[in-house]
């Protein structure tokens, strides 16, 4: 089945900091889809002749790649601003007891239908999931993603030094990995990520076996959490006596490869970035969770200084939205805390291509390109009064940094996946 959409058409494919003509704008644009995926993108002028039989769908608004979130946590959706605490104490009081009702199978499903669909509500397609410690909390999400053709990435989070009722072993950490990994290899748009909670929630003993399970599936990411807050960053200290620093808790496990993904980084050296460099690993930033949590400002400057890999996570709970435009905004706000400029190409590079390279999806989705999966959202510059009055005369960074300042879930008219519309806001 081949069919298009004419409209204007933005995506941004590599970074703005190593490839300043990556932005690629078509103010009158055709986008043709067959099977799920674009094979042709251009001016409508230069393409309407050579596709004139195929039918042509107008969309009002600007059509972007869709979101991908690269670090959010599933069973803390109904956590979400609970108020009073930083990190450790805000995991103890708040999300802990929260997830242990995911040994609930039923419960989990529930939950992973809501997130995923208020994931397509906010135009975001693909992400990077925590579930919690239960095997059946991965099934649960990945069963409603495979019904809703997303592209989500997700994994058995490991905890061995968790909370009672949320406390896997070594062995069972590691048997229920692997049936995971071999139950939904090569289902629907599904990867997996081995997912130690962080440094505290696991013993040695797990980390090096993450490590070598890592080692033995070269398809799949790790995904954890690093360097998010102080007092976290001292207990890793206290605790980790031989290493470094934080990073290399991590990397004495064979955690450090170019398929990690870590959250947050917010307090790292100059030698653990020049390591995350070196590696190939990269940084899931989550400006909305670093600010809720009081975790502090991601260092976009030393970050740059040292070239590495970025996208971006809304990080619900601890993040306050599930919005990517208005976490791209927090970016922005978050960087100029820092004295650090992020331009709003940028920051929809990190939305989109950034992110999906992050977690090696970058050949199938972020940037709207032929042969990419046709995920997009459609985004609408008068969506409230203010962002109407606000962009009458805006040129098209002033609009796109309007929509991440003054946007969220309001600013998305639809959410596409693999060329079908599969949300609509109904007029007010
Ligand atoms: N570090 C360990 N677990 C978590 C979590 O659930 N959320 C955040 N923001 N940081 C963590
Ligand atoms: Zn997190």
């Amino acid at each position: 089945m081949i069919h298009a959409y004419r409209a204007e058409l933005l995506s941004v494919g590599q970074d703005p900091r190593d490839a300043p003509d990556a932005v690629r704008h078509e103010p009158d644009g055709l986008l043709v889809i067959e099977d799920g995926l674009v094979v042709a993108r251009g001016g409508y002028a230069e393409l309407a002749d050579k596709y004139a039989d195929v039918p042509v769908h107008s969309l009002d608004g600007l059509v972007v790649p869709g979101f991908i979130d690269a670090h959010v946590h599933y069973p803390q959706t109904d956590r979400i601003a609970s108020h009073g605490e930083q990190l450790l104490d805000w995991l103890d009081r708040h999300i802990f007891p929260a997830e242990k009702a995911f040994v609930d199978k039923a419960h989990a499903d529930a939950v992973a239908a809501f997130f995923l669909d208020e994931l397509l509500r906010n135009g975001t397609t693909s992400a990077l999931v925590y579930p919690t410690v239960h095997e059946q909390s991965v099934d649960a999400l990945f069963e409603a993603a495979l019904e809703r053709r997303m592209r989500i990435v997700s994994g058995k989070v490991l905890m061995d030094m968790g909370p009672e009722g949320l406390k896997d072993t070594v062995a069972s950490g590691r048997a229920e990995s692997e049936a995971l990994i071999r139950r939904w290899r090569g289902r629907g748009r599904l990867g997996y990520a081995i997912t130690p909670r962080f440094a505290l929630a696991s013993t040695d003993a797990q980390l090096a076996d993450a490590g070598a399970l890592l080692a033995e599936h070269p398809e799949v990411l790790m995904h954890t959490h690093l360097a998010e807050n102080v007092h976290e960053c001292a207990a890793v200290e206290a605790r980790f006596t031989e290493a470094v620093d934080y990073l290399d808790a991590y990397d004495r496990f064979g955690l450090v490869t170019d398929r990690s993904v870590f959250a947050h980084g917010i307090h790292l050296s100059d030698r653990a970035c020049a390591r995350l460099h070196e590696s190939g690993a990269g940084i899931a930033v989550c400006p909305s969770s670093n600010l809720f949590l009081g975790s502090g400002f991601f260092n976009f400057g030393q970050a740059d200084r040292h070239k590495l890999r970025l996208g971006l996570g809304t990080d619900v709970g601890a993040g306050t939205s599930f919005s990517m435009l208005h976490t791209s905004g927090l970016a922005y706000q978050a960087a100029l805390a820092r004295e650090d400029r992020l331009d709003p190409f940028r920051a929809l590079y990190l939305a989109t291509a950034g992110s999906a390279a992050l977690l090696h999806i970058g050949d199938k989705v972020g940037a709207l390109e032929p042969g990419q999966e046709a995920d997009f959202a459609v985004l609408d510059c008068a969506a409230t009064p203010l962002l109407a009055r606000r962009t009458r005369e805006a040129d098209l960074a002033e609009r796109l940094f309007a929509l991440q300042i003054l946007g969220d879930d309001r600013a998305v008219s639809r959410t596409y996946v693999l060329g079908e519309c599969v949300w609509q806001r109904t007029a007010p």
